[in-house]
């Protein structure tokens, strides 16, 4: 089943969202004056998430590296990194924002993922066909940023667990301020923490969506690999307003 609402949503909120959807679609406005009063149309949740994201941009201003984006869907958080980037540090050309999903929904589920879950994800399907689309809207962004001769922007598709050894194999001198998990499963998760996490420049930010909650698998690579394997403390936070993300800065 593709995900339409959160299946965390409520009824009253399912249904705030079809009425958001109708107004957006009949509401005044023509489409770039409706972008341009983008707020008449999002939700507070939106709104929060947003924040989270600039909150860890903002926490990693100064840290050595780019930001990767596991999980990319329909690219919310994705083209928020890459215009937060050109708007707040345009000439910080070695930041780049790479997005890895398999652009056909969920992969690689196995039974962390199910067990004393509360959202059964082998039913929910976080599925975006958008690998195109996202190309279309990246070359939109590249029109209107200073050293748009530089690639910011890259899309890696393919199942994580096999993507993340790939890329690091072919980009060994990546290293990353910001690596930013919300694939919510076991195998992915363990693959990306065991290729990418050595790469966290210190004072990076790890950040995983579900943890304590919806993604056991996700909470169980995380103790596997960093706490276990690497032998690192993780000091886990989150955020009041969008508790949905958890993270930890690299000591
Ligand atoms: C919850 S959505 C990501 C939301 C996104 N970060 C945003 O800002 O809207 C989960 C994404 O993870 C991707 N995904 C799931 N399993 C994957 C895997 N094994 N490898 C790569 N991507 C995967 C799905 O295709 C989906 O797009």
């Amino acid at each position: 089943m593709k995900i339409e609402n959160s299946p965390l949503s409520s009824e009253n909120q399912k249904s705030a969202q079809e009425r958001r959807s109708d107004y957006f679609d009949s509401g005044v406005g023509t489409t770039l004056q409706k972008l341009h009063s983008f707020m008449r149309f999002v939700s507070r949740q939106d709104v929060a998430k947003h924040r989270a994201y600039v909150a860890l941009f903002e926490m990693t201003r100064g840290i050595v590296g780019s930001i990767a984006e596991c999980g990319v869907y329909f690219g919310q958080g994705l083209m928020t990194y890459a215009n937060l980037a050109a708007a707040f540090e345009p000439y910080n050309y070695q930041c780049r924002i790479i997005g890895f999903d398999t652009f056909e929904g969920d992969r690689s589920h196995s039974e962390p993922d199910v067990n004393g879950n509360m959202v059964d994800r082998s039913v929910w399907n976080y599925e975006a066909k958008a690998l195109d689309d996202l190309q279309r809207a990246i070359t939109i962004y590249d029109l209107d940023r200073p050293l748009n001769h530089l690639q910011k922007v890259q899309l890696v598709k393919g199942d994580l667990c096999e993507t993340a050894a790939a890329f690091m194999t072919a980009h060994p001198e990546t290293l990353f301020r910001i690596i930013h998990l919300s694939v919510n499963l076991y195998l992915p998760t363990r693959s990306v923490l065991q290729h990418f996490y050595p790469k966290l420049s210190r004072g990076g930010i790890l950040a995983i969506h579900g943890l304590n909650y919806s993604a056991p698998g996700a909470q169980r690579a995380l103790s596997e690999v960093v706490e276990q394997q690497f032998g690192e403390k993780v000091d886990l936070r989150t955020f009041e307003y969008y508790p949905n993300l958890v993270y930890s800065v690299r000591q």
